[in-house]
C-alpha cells in the first residue's frame, strides 16, 4: 500500500513537525465529513434514525480502542487531549497530605504541572532523573519508591529526546511497589503498539492529533478497578437525578459530561483504523530508515549539537532536537523554513528538560510515515547551509 496516498503531505516546506501534531489522514477527514453530511445528530438522545446511526458509529470507537490497546471498551474515556486526561487523573484521585508521586525529568508540562500543583495539598513530588540521553532506569525508579508512593507518572517517549524507554520494566517496578501507574503515551501511540494487557499501567493518555487524527480529541484509559472519580458531572453522566441529588452511571459514561466531540471521536476511530491499515511493522520499518538517514545528515555537520540518543537503536521515533552553533533556535527554524523544512523551535512545552540541556530552546525535526529519505537528504543540505551562516 502506498502510504503517501493516505495524506496530503506538503512538499515545500516539507512537514518536519509531527511531534507537535501529525498530519491528518484522509480517511479521518472523510469519516468526519460522512457524519456531518449523512447522519448529523446528537447521540444517545431520541429515537430517530439519524441519532441511532450517529450513536452506533460513536459507540463503535470504544470497541476500536479496546481492540487496538488490548483492553475493555468500558475502560476508555473521551477527553480533549493528553493534557486534559492527565489533569483528570490528578483531580480524580484522592490525594492526601504526605502521599508521594514520582514523575521524571523528561516530561512535557502536561505530565508535570498537574502533579506539581498537588504540592499545595502537601503531596510530595519526587523526580526520577533520566540519563544524558533521556533513558529512564528501572533500578533508579525502584530506589525512589516508598510505601507512600501513590502514583508513578511516566512518559512513554519524550517529545524532546525521542528516547526508547524500558516501559514494561518501569511499569512492573511500580506495580511491584503497589503504586498506581500513569503512562503519557502522546508520543508513543503514533509510532509503536501499546499492549495494555502486557504493559499494565492503570491510566494511559494520548491525543488524536498526534496519531493522524483530528485536534481536540483524545482518550484516557482507566483500568477497571483502579480508583478515579469524575472531575466533571452533568448530562450524560447520571443514572438518576432529583433536586436533592443524583446517582452516577457505573461505566465510563460517568466521566463524559455534556454533548461530546462526536465527529472528532469518529475521526479518532478512523485514525486508529489508518494505523491498522498501514500496520505498525511498516510504520516502525519506515521510521527506522528515516532515523538512520537523519543520523547521517547530522553526523556530516560539525556545527550541529544533537540532544538525546547518539545511536539509532536508542531512538523510539524519528524525532531530533538540536542546535546549530550559537544561532538562536527560532532563527534556525526560520532559515530551515526558507530552505524547505517546517521544524518546531522553542522549549517544546518541556521547560525543565530544556534548561537541563543547558539551552533556552532547541530546534526539533520530527518526521513520520509521510516523510521520505530524499527529504532527509535535502534536509542535510539545508542544515549545511544554515551551518555555514553560523
Ligand atoms: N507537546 C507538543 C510538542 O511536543 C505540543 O510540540
Amino acid at each position: 500500500m502506498d502510504i503517501t496516498s493516505l495524506f496530503d503531505a506538503p512538499k515545500n516546506p516539507a512537514y518536519f513537525d509531527s511531534a507537535a501534531s501529525s498530519l491528518t489522514a484522509k480517511p479521518v477527514r472523510a469519516k468526519m465529513e460522512e457524519f456531518y453530511s449523512q447522519y448529523r445528530a446528537n447521540i444517545h438522545r431520541g429515537a430517530h434514525r439519524y441519532t441511532k446511526k450517529a450513536s452506533q458509529e460513536y459507540e463503535a470507537v470504544y470497541a476500536k480502542l479496546a481492540k487496538f490497546f488490548h483492553a475493555k471498551e468500558s475502560e476508555f474515556i473521551q477527553v480533549r487531549n493528553t493534557t486534559e486526561a492527565i489533569n483528570g487523573v490528578a483531580l480524580g484521585l484522592d490525594f492526601q497530605r504526605g502521599d508521594e508521586i514520582v514523575t521524571t525529568s523528561i516530561e512535557h508540562h502536561s505530565n508535570l504541572l498537574p502533579w506539581l500543583r498537588l504540592k499545595e495539598k502537601g503531596v510530595v513530588v519526587r523526580i526520577l532523573e533520566a540519563d544524558d540521553e533521556g533513558k529512564l532506569a528501572p533500578d533508579k525508579l525502584k530506589a525512589l519508591l516508598t510505601p507512600k508512593t501513590k502514583l508513578v507518572a511516566l512518559t512513554a517517549c519524550s517529545n524532546v529526546l525521542g528516547t526508547k524507554e524500558p516501559l514494561e520494566q518501569l511499569v512492573k517496578v511500580s506495580k511491584d511497589n503497589h503504586s498506581l501507574v500513569l503512562l503519557d503515551a502522546a508520543q508513543q501511540v503514533g509510532h509503536h503498539p501499546l499492549d495494555l494487557s502486557k504493559v499494565k499501567a492503570d491510566y494511559m493518555a494520548f491525543s488524536g492529533h498526534k496519531v493522524f487524527g483530528p485536534t481536540g480529541i483524545g482518550a484516557l484509559y482507566h483500568r477497571e478497578g483502579a480508583p478515579l472519580a469524575p472531575w466533571f458531572v452533568g448530562g450524560g453522566t447520571i443514572r438518576e437525578a432529583s433536586l436533592e441529588g443524583y446517582k452516577l452511571l457505573e461505566n465510563h459514561e460517568r466521566f463524559e459530561a455534556g454533548t461530546p466531540a462526536i465527529a472528532e471521536w469518529m475521526g479518532l476511530g478512523a485514525a486508529l483504523d489508518t494505523i491498522d491499515k498501514i500496520g505498525y511493522p511498516k510504520i516502525e520499518a519506515h521510521e527506522k530508515k528515516l532515523i538512520s538517514a537523519m543520523f547521517s545528515a547530522f553526523a556530516s555537520n560539525p556545527k550541529v549539537s544533537l540532544y538525546g540518543p547518539k545511536s539509532a537503536q536508542d531512538k523510539a521515533c524519528a524525532l531530533f532536537a538540536f542546535s546549530v552553533g550559537r544561532v538562536p533556535h527560532h532563527e534556525v527554524a526560520v532559515m530551515l523554513d526558507q530552505f524547505g523544512f517546517a521544524c518546531r523551535s522553542g522549549h517544546h512545552c518541556a521547560m525543565p528538560l530544556t534548561k537541563r540541556l543547558g539551552v533556552e530552546g532547541t530546534v526539533r525535526a520530527s518526521l513520520h510515515v509521510y516523510n521520505n529519505e530524499e527529504e532527509v537528504r535535502m534536509f542535510g543540505e539545508a542544515l549545511q547551509k544554515v551551518g555555514a551562516l553560523a
